[in-house]
């Protein structure tokens, strides 16, 4: 290096150095975004399709803005008045002026785009593609693609540290947190957590202590009952590599004496750093904490309040003053004043677009709460978030069970694999059962699974199933376009449909499933699955499961034994029982995968049933 140079740089350290660190507002993904001055409070509203403009100042909504197909999170571009808004749905980024209430643009970015944070100085954004599992850098004003950087899973919550060189990502099947050197745009570190971590969908940074704070569920698959399966964490994460401890779980039940909390959401750290707020979706709690400067326990506990339906995120105000839940299902943001935790307004947030009975069925979904759960520990969502898989096999009395995602599942009767249910209503059963312990939505006796309908019993129960059935595939990623394939793809469909490989003579039909309500009993197949499990009670005959969106559910098969689609039809099939591919080459299954892969390329025609 130039002598000069060099002097020039050993300056410019020695002043960083000196300088102490200003009070930094770290930015954290979320479903409430806060302009730089708080004066504003932009919440990201995911059944509306639009964002809702909230003026802290007099506590009211000025105006809400249509932008596009499920937004996920929302961040201000810097200290401008621009929102970037992430549509989980569209595949791309909103750019909204707040002020003036208008969609500037919209950048296209990858499949499910989740997270999005934005640098100080608002000339960098960084989005979480939820599917395949990577990070956008996107330039501004001009929304130019920088980077792509993979992170592994399934990316989602992100943020960027106050220096801006580091950006942390969690996976949400495994609540690792990667951290992104920025500079070098790769991958530095993955903290991994304990192989039962799940469901992790945020992080939130302290201002000034290097420590991150991730929110997650572990779900325990051995104990598929109420008491003993699902629970809440916050784990803290030490930021510096040098650290004895770089994770400390902390369980978030137990943590708070006898009150169970549930699907913990997000976590916010005031400005100050003193305190810690979480919010819990599960049981519409929001808790409280010191945070301890210890590096031992690290938090301790000063309150649990209640709050409204389903809160899926929290923000603290810049003078660390007030906080602001997003209580969802109430379509409301509550603003809670820091000192008392009084609720000191509820401000409106979003148009209710679903129907009564549609938002009734989410917050049944989502609660664990009685009527549906006694114990308050779980909720159907803890295993089906929104209607997509948990990416786990449960050891239930009938034996492993992997976890189904609900998309197609309307078209698709009969349910489970064993096909054991045939209406969503029959699920009943599930929440009186040892894994809820709730008591339930019919007053009275339930009818059994395969008898008289128990639709038309209770108008929660039917409106449990018309939220559980409102859910769609995508078009796949790995489609060339809609309505295409790529050439291997291409190839793939021919082996697919081959008389001699036999696939479509079972999955067929627009779900690619012969699965039907009739005739009775229902048609089962025996595809030489059966036999790998002790604890199986009902094989070996399983009903065809749908093929739509299975690039993004592994793993496969009603025991979860195949962890990619090339075992389902190579080490799982063994003697070709399960169509025939023995036959065929390396690149053959290759082809069929990417067939696979590429479900649904067009959209399916609802079929009636
Ligand atoms: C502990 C995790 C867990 C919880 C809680 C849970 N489920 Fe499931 N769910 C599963 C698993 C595992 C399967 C696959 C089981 C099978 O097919 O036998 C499944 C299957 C289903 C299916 C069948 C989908 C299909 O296409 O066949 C539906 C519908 C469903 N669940 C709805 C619900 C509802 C509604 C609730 C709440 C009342 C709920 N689940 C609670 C784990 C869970
Ligand atoms: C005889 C009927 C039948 C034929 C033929 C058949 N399948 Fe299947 N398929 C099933 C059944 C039943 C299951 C569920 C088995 C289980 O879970 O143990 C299944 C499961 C699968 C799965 C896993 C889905 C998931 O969500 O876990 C894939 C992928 C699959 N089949 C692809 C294929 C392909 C590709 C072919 C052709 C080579 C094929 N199947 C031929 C009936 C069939």
């Amino acid at each position: 290096m130039h002598r000069f140079a060099a002097a020039l740089s050993l300056h410019a350290a020695a002043l960083i150095a000196l300088v102490p660190s200003p009070p930094l507002r770290a930015g954290s993904s979320s479903q409430l975004a806060l302009s730089a001055d708080g004066r504003w409070l932009v919440t990201a509203n995911i059944d509306s399709d639009s964002v809702g403009v909230v003026d802290t100042g007099a506590r009211r909504m000025v105006r809400e803005v249509p932008v596009g197909q499920r937004p996920e999170c929302a961040a201000f571009a810097g200290g401008s008045m621009e929102a970037l808004v992430s549509l989980y749905k569209e595949d791309a980024v909103a750019v909204v002026d707040v002020r003036e209430g208008a969609v500037r643009r919209k950048i296209r970015v990858g499949d499910e785009p989740y997270g999005v944070v934005c640098d100080r100085s608002g000339t960098r954004a960084y989005v979480s593609l939820d599917y395949p599992g990577a990070v956008v850098e996107l330039e501004l004003p001009s929304g130019a693609i920088r980077r792509t950087i993979p992170i592994g899973g399934f990316a989602r919550g992100l943020a960027l540290s106050a220096d801006e060189r580091r950006l942390l990502v969690t996976e949400f099947h495994t609540a690792a947190l990667v951290i992104v050197d920025l500079e070098k745009g790769a991958v530095a570190e993955r903290l991994e957590g304990s192989p039962s971590d799940n469901l992790s969908r945020q992080v939130a940074l302290h201002p000034t202590r290097p420590k991150a704070y991730l929110p997650h569920l572990r779900s325990r698959v051995t104990n598929p009952h109420g008491e003993g399966s699902i629970f809440p964490f916050l784990t803290v994460v030490s930021l510096d590599p040098e650290a004895e401890r770089r994770r400390s779980p902390i369980a978030m039940d137990t943590f708070n004496g006898f009150t169970a909390v549930s699907n913990p959401w997000e976590a916010a750290v005031s400005p100050d750093g003193r305190r810690l707020y979480a919010v819990y979706s599960g049981t519409n709690d929001l808790h409280v904490c010191e945070v301890l400067d210890d590096d031992y326990r690290e938090l301790s506990r000063v309150a649990l309040a209640g709050v409204g339906n389903h809160p899926r995120a929290v923000a603290v105000s810049p003078d660390s003053s007030t906080v602001y839940v997003y209580d969802t299902l109430d379509f409301q943001v509550r603003v809670i004043d820091a000192e008392t935790l009084e609720t000191a307004a509820l401000v409106p947030c979003a148009t209710r677009t679903k129907s009564p009975a549609w938002v009734r069925g989410k917050v049944l979904f989502n609660s664990a709460l009685q009527p549906m759960v006694g114990r308050r520990w779980i909720s159907c969502s803890s295993c089906h978030p929104d209607g997509q898989a948990d990416a786990r096999t449960w050891h239930n009395p009938e034996g492993l069970r992997n976890t189904t995602a609900l998309a197609a599942m309307k078209d698709t009767h009969p349910l489970h694999w064993s096909a054991d249910r045939d209406e969503t209503q029959d699920f009943e059963h599930t929440i009186r059962g040892p894994l809820m312990q709730g008591r339930g939505l019919i007053r009275g006796p339930v009818r059994p699974e395969l008898g008289e309908p128990n639709r038309g019993l209770s108008a929660d129960l039917d409106a449990l199933e018309e939220y559980s059935s409102s859910f769609e595939p995508t078009l796949s990623p790995h489609a060339a376009g809609p309505g295409k394939l790529t050439p291997a793809a291409e190839r793939g469909k021919a082996l697919f449909f081959r008389e001699d490989v036999g696939c479509a003579k079972c999955h067929s039909g627009p779900t690619y499933s012969d699965g039907a309500l009739e005739p009775r009993p229902f048609r089962l197949h025996d595809v030489g699955t059966g036999g790998d499990d002790d604890s199986e009670r009902l094989g070996p005959g399983y009903d065809t499961p749908t093929l739509l969106g299975v690039y993004r559910t592994a793993p496969y098969l009603h025991h979860g034994k195949a962890r990619t689609l090339r075992e389902v039809l190579v080490e799982q099939n063994r003697g070709d029982r399960h169509g025939k591919t023995s036959h065929l080459s390396q690149g053959e299954i290759d082809d069929l995968v990417e067939l696979l892969k590429s479900l649904p390329y067009e959209l399916p025609e609802t079929r009636a049933f």
